[in-house]
């Protein structure tokens, strides 16, 4: 069969006329629609875990402004959750877990084999999905990466430096690779469910890749995900992933080779003109507008779409923010974005 969804055919290498849309964190807080569906929930978690009203999220953005794929709504830190660990959002300020420090942390978390316990909401939700969305679109699903994982795990938080994780790194490293090890096992195995139940890409986020300097990189960002990929691709041929290694500045460049993904991710810390040149050689990539354009608008969103789209116009591309869209953002920039995209 001919494929005819517009994200399907890039990562399938196809250079398009127009490239297909979608948004980091397109379902979030600067949607009013959004915010009182999470009312109703209750509180984050509860919107996680509750099938409908995810499923109510995820398709919110696709019905106000028709991208090109949807996004599972949930959260990377649920994978950690059914592994066992405590998890609470404090408003404000971010996600809390219970710290992994010592060996007798790591040994009281609970085996992959039982994280569907937990996870099975989820599951539902890509099943819901995949009955409710219109038949252009695509769905995806994602996992956060074990090194970004782990960071929170070891801290109990987000951290600006994830100075935790790299102590822990460093000072015991037969621990902190028990923990990379379960995390890819978990992750693939969280995954593979999702496909099974409807998702047709997957994507892999890394958001702290770029802390990990030099030998760290290749040991904790690059071979979990060939890893996890050589897995996925093992079960699930022809399932396309995208891979997020965030911050990874020139590894960007043969990234893909690399891991096996069919698709990276670019920050806005690189130029489309370089990306073009040093990663698009490789296969499909996506991203790299400055989410704070979602904020600012005006003509300089248009001129960077623009730059974007022109400079990856020779190849396969997914048009896409650098990061998540913020709840700052105003909703007429997102239009005003897609319209320059699409050309209208
Ligand atoms: O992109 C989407 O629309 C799908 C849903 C999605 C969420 N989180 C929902 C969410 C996805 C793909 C994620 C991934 C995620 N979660 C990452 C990796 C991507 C990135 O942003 O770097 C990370 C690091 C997390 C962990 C996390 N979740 C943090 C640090 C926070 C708090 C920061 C914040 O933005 O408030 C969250 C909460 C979160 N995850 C929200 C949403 C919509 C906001 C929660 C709310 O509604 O209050």
């Amino acid at each position: 069969m001919t494929e005819t969804k517009k994200i399907l055919r890039a990562l399938a290498g196809e250079t398009l006329d127009t490239p297909p849309i979608w948004m980091m964190r397109q379902a979030g807080r600067y949607l009013p629609e959004y915010r009182a569906t999470r009312a109703q929930a209750g509180d984050f978690l509860s919107l996680c875990y509750n099938s409908e009203l995810a499923a109510e999220v995820t398709l919110q953005p696709i019905r106000r402004y028709g991208f090109d794929a949807a996004i599972l709504f949930a959260d990377i830190l649920l994978l950690p959750q059914a592994l066992g660990a405590d998890l609470w959002f404090v408003t404000g300020e971010g996600p809390r877990l219970s710290t992994i420090e010592t060996q007798a942390d790591f040994d009281r978390l609970t085996p992959v084999s039982e994280i569907d316990a937990v996870l099975s909401p989820v599951y539902d939700t890509v099943r819901l999905l995949s009955r409710e969305l219109p038949e252009e679109t695509t769905l995806i699903g994602f996992a956060g990466m074990p090194w970004t994982v782990a960071t929170y795990m070891v801290a109990g938080r987000g951290t600006p430096d994830q100075g935790p994780a790299h102590a822990l790194k460093d000072s015991n490293p037969a621990l902190f690779d028990q923990i990379i090890d379960l995390l890819s096992e978990a992750t693939v195995e969280y995954l593979s469910r999702q496909i099974e139940a409807g998702a047709e890409v997957v994507k892999l986020f890394d958001s702290w890749a770029g802390s990990l300097k030099g030998d760290d990189f290749d040991r904790y960002a690059l071979e979990p995900a060939r890893k996890i990929i050589a897995a996925l691709k093992a079960r699930h041929p022809g399932v396309p992933v995208i891979a997020f290694p965030r911050g990874a500045g020139a590894r960007y460049e043969g990234f893909a080779r690399a891991t096996g993904a069919d698709c990276v991710a670019l920050d806005d810390g690189v130029t489309p003109v370089w990306a073009a040149a040093h990663v698009q050689k490789d296969g499909c990539v996506q991203g790299n507008l400055k989410s704070s354009h979602m904020v600012t608008g005006g003509q300089a969103l248009v001129d960077e779409t623009r730059r974007i789209v022109d400079a990856f116009g020779k190849g396969p591309h997914i048009f896409n923010l650098g990061h998540g869209i913020t709840p700052d953002a105003d909703p007429e920039n997102v239009q005003l974005m897609i319209d320059t995209v699409r050309g209208r």
